[in-house]
């Protein structure tokens, strides 16, 4: 497995595990309201289910299976791969410090900051599309 998609698939792993601890403790908050504040990390808890986990383990699989472009094994660029595994975690990450400075009370820097995550999301959209059209466009169906 090329080492793009081992960091990815573990980075994917990483939001897994947070975003559904956060989803724990929102569920457990709606049967006993311990700590109603959590509620305000629900952004972050899709932000990293949704991107962190969903979206980041279907490129790091897609990745690695995809066809390659050459028979040496060539998968494309790998500064536009790595780009887009810290576009993701860039995202992701900046989402959630929005959700924790509005938790801290913070006015200013939410809003720009989750611009900022969707920018960095947009970016990765085109940077997918740049990558895995060619390999895509490699797959040969058999002819009927
Ligand atoms: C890949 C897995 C998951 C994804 C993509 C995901 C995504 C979401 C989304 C998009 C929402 C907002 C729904 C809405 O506003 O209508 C949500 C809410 C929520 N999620 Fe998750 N979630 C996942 C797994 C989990 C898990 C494992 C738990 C619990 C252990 C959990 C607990 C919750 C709770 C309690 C809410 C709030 C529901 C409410 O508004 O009443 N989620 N989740």
């Amino acid at each position: 497995m090329p080492a793009i998609s081992r960091y990815a698939i573990r980075a994917a792993l990483v939001h897994l595990a947070l975003g559904v601890t956060i989803g724990a403790l929102l569920l457990a908050n709606k049967a006993l309201p311990f700590a109603p504040w959590i509620w305000s990390l629900l952004p972050a808890h899709i932000h990293m289910l949704l991107i962190g986990w969903t979206v980041q383990l279907a490129f790091g699989v897609a990745f690695w299976i995809l066809p390659r472009l050459s028979a040496e094994g060539d998968r494309g660029s790998p500064v536009l791969s790595w780009l887009i595994v810290a576009g993701l975690n860039g995202g992701v990450t900046l989402a959630v410090l929005a959700d924790l400075l509005r938790l801290l009370g913070s006015i200013a820097l939410p809003g720009p900051l989750e611009l900022a995550a969707f920018v960095c999301y947009g970016g990765v959209s085109l940077a997918c599309a740049r990558h895995f059209w060619p390999r895509l466009a490699a797959i040969t169906l058999p002819s009927s």
